[in-house]
């Protein structure tokens, strides 16, 4: 197996950050993947799996492996009554499978359309949008143990799978390549349309059957109009989780803005999007010069070009401390940072 040394991270980041790995090496099947953790050098050396880093922060080189996986396929595994099941190797580009499983009527993951990375990254943070997350069409996964290139298979339970969470970000975090991932989909789709604007930009399609094509193609609308393309404008999506906090601090925030967005998760607590939290907070837009925040969305944070890592982990960390200072909440980065 080829392994490259000093190689710059630049194209394997969206947010374009040029941070060097001092080794590099790709992998297409699971026997390549077992060679290359047999080597010395993978044994000695710090790990980083890569998918489409799209979900990274390089904060400085990274002085170790970096392992970048490119086992594609995807294939009907499975059918019952009710359910396709999709298996799609790890290298897959997410949007190209979402946009594979639409193309042949699997419907589930209509509302997840356009999200950036790859298949094998996608059940490390449960990812989600418009009223959808992995876990409600998750079937399994294969994964490789780092250690001993052993291989197995994790259920939904097993998974841990919560709100930008899974047992690969806790408990078992660096222990796992992931493989492939099986998805159970529905013959019989579910429109999931409640979710913020879908509703209105379907409306403007003026449809009479609503198909998981439209609800796709509204994803994909709102989407383009709100976040930055990666190949324009440096970033990672979301860098901050949307805070759950206890209901009195979301009552206090009220009694200053009483149309403060929040959705109760129970009787104890709400979620309040923390882009409505940092737009309030005045940062929205701020420019730096090579990096701010999004004019559009103050949740994702931007390299117009040329930004260090650290520059923007730094600004991360201005918004993290004002935010506390103003609304008594603790913001946590979605965004891994390297
Ligand atoms: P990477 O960035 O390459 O890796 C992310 C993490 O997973 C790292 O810790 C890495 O080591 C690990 N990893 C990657 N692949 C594997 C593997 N095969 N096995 C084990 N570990 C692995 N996310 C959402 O949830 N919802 C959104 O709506 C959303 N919108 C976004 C919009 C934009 C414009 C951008 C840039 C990002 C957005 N994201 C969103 C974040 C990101 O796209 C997802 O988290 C995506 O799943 C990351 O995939 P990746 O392949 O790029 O992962
Ligand atoms: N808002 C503002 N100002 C902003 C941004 C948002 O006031 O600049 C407020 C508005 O009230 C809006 C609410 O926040 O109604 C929610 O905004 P939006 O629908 O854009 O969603 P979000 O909460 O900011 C989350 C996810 C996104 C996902 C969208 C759509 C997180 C951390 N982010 O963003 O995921 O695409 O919902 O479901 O949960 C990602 O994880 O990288 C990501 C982009």
């Amino acid at each position: 197996m080829n392994i490259q040394e000093n190689i710059s991270l630049k194209n394997f980041n969206t947010f374009g950050i040029d941070a060097k790995a001092r080794y590099f090496a790709a992998f297409s099947n699971s026997d390549g993947l077992a060679e290359l953790l047999q080597q010395e050098t993978t044994k000695k050396h710090q790990r980083l799996i890569l998918g489409g880093g799209s979900n990274l922060l390089l904060t400085k080189n990274f002085d170790g492996i970096v392992l970048k996986n490119e086992i594609r396929g995807i294939s009907l595994t499975g059918e019952d009554e009710m359910h396709y099941y999709v298996t799609s190797g790890g290298g897959e580009i997410w949007h190209q499978f979402v946009m594979h499983c639409i193309e042949n009527n699997y419907a589930g993951l209509e509302n997840l359309s356009l999200i950036p990375g790859c298949v094998g990254a996608s059940p490390m943070q449960n990812i989600g949008a418009y009223g959808v997350e992995i876990k409600d069409v998750f079937h399994s996964l294969q994964a490789m143990n780092v250690h001993d290139g052993n291989i197995k298979s994790f259920g939904l339970e097993e998974c841990a799978f919560g709100y930008r969470e899974s047992v690969f970000k806790r408990k078992e975090k660096d222990q796992w390549v992931i493989l492939n991932v099986t998805f159970r989909l529905f013959k019989r789709p579910v429109l999931h349309t409640e979710y913020g604007s879908i509703g209105e930009e379907l409306d403007k399609m003026n449809l009479d059957n609503v198909t998981i094509k439209d609800v796709s193609r509204a994803v994909i609308n709102i989407r383009s109009s709100k976040l930055p393309d990666p190949l324009k404008i440096g970033n990672a999506g979301s860098f901050f989780k949307n805070p759950v906090v206890p209901i009195e601090i979301y009552r206090n925030i009220q009694l200053h803005h009483n149309n403060a967005p929040g959705y109760p998760i129970n009787e104890q607590e709400v979620k309040v999007p923390a882009g409505w939290l940092i737009e309030k907070a005045g940062w929205k837009g701020k420019n730096m010069g090579r990096y701010g925040v999004h004019d559009k969305q103050a949740l994702v944070l931007v390299n117009y070009g040329g930004a260090t890592g650290n520059e923007i982990y730094e600004l991360s960390s201005m918004i993290i401390e004002d935010i506390k200072s103003k609304f008594n909440i603790e913001l946590e980065r979605e965004v891994n940072i390297i």
